[in-house]
């Protein structure tokens, strides 16, 4: 059993702390020289760091917020309506204890609701049933729902792209490296409600499992209920709290694997104790579906060993979908 004291929130000390990094230089000015050396560093140490002056509009991230508010306030069955089961390609509504992203040691008390870029039906890839390819699943009694988050999915893409344009001057490849390896998009915006934890909070179950992201990096946006905890380097946990008009960036697995464990992809968890509801969001940006993410080139040991074996960045993210929802136990 943990309770509210220094099991669940280790303090950070000066060397656990987070960077921010200023975007500006990349985003006004196109010079990624300064940016690039930040993140790399970042992204060797803990894997995260929060990002400040990114572009994106307060208004269009506000309006994002609100539907997640008026979304998740829909009675259950509405939202069930939706229900990610009914889709081929993994869009919609999960309830809460659905998805479980450490299921072998807890629950998760969160709901949420997927979506990836519009497939039309016509689409080979949908006409092959290929995992993830197919249309979203949208509510129809929320004005401007569809609108918002089809505009907020577009922000974050152009953003993950400059911020995958800086990882790749970091890591000594040319600046447009990824961007042939990238189209589609081949990425996934979630939106996430933890309900408020109360009582003795036991490890059984959490708002997120202890977990590492599938996908190149994660650009969340979390309300001012904090909950979100990473793991430090000297073992305890640290809380990553919210600072207004920044997001926070995490490498994946599928970047950690690419780059052959020169950048980590680091352990986190959701604890909402914050005695409200807390709203969420996690973009998680991907390689586009048939890329072979190998080892890069510049991320090679001096004796050519690699650390993993080949996969696709479909195939891998479709692993760990398959292992988290319960629906899919079977495929
Ligand atoms: C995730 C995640 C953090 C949060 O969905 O993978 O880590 O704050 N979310 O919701
Ligand atoms: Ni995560």
């Amino acid at each position: 059993m943990l309770n509210n004291s220094s099991d669940i929130f280790s303090h950070s000390n000066l060397l656990d702390d987070i960077p921010l990094i200023d975007l500006q230089p990349l985003v006004r000015d196109n010079n990624l020289a300064i940016v690039a050396k930040q993140i790399i560093d970042a992204c060797k140490n803990h894997g995260f760091f929060y990002i400040l002056n990114h572009g994106i509009d307060d208004d269009l991230v506000n309006k994002h917020t609100l539907n997640m508010k008026r979304f998740f306030n829909l009675p259950l069955d509405e939202k069930l309506k939706l229900d990610v089961r009914h889709s081929d390609a993994h869009r919609g509504y999960f309830p809460i204890y659905a998805e479980n992203n450490d299921p072998k040691t807890s629950i998760d008390l969160k709901e949420g609701f997927d979506v990836m870029a519009e497939d039309n039906l016509y689409d080979e890839r949908v006409v092959e049933k290929k995992p993830f390819y197919g249309p979203n699943q949208w509510p129809d009694n929320i004005d401007g729902f569809r609108e918002n988050t089809t505009r907020y999915y577009e922000a974050m893409t152009v953003l993950s792209m400059m911020i995958m344009e800086a990882i790749a001057v970091g890591l000594n490849l040319p600046q447009k490296y990824f961007s042939n390896k990238l189209d589609g998009p081949f990425a996934m915006l979630r939106m996430l409600h933890y309900p408020h934890q109360s009582g003795p909070i036991s490890s059984r179950e959490m708002g997120t499992g202890s977990h590492t992201d599938y996908g190149l990096i994660t650009i969340l946006f979390q309300d001012d209920n904090e909950g979100l905890q990473i793991k430090s380097t000297n073992e305890g946990w640290i809380n990553v709290q919210t600072i207004p008009g920044t997001f926070v960036v995490n490498i994946g697995d599928e970047l950690q694997r690419w780059s052959n464990d020169v950048l980590k992809s680091n352990l986190h968890r959701v604890i909402n104790i914050s005695g409200n509801d807390r709203y969420s969001s996690p973009f998680f940006f991907h390689a586009a579906y048939d890329t072979v993410i190998d080892c890069l080139p510049s991320c090679e040991n001096s004796n050519k060993l690699t650390n993993y074996t080949p996969i696709t960045a479909g195939e891998l993210m479709w692993q760990r979908i398959r292992a988290t929802f319960s629906h899919h136990e079977d495929l």
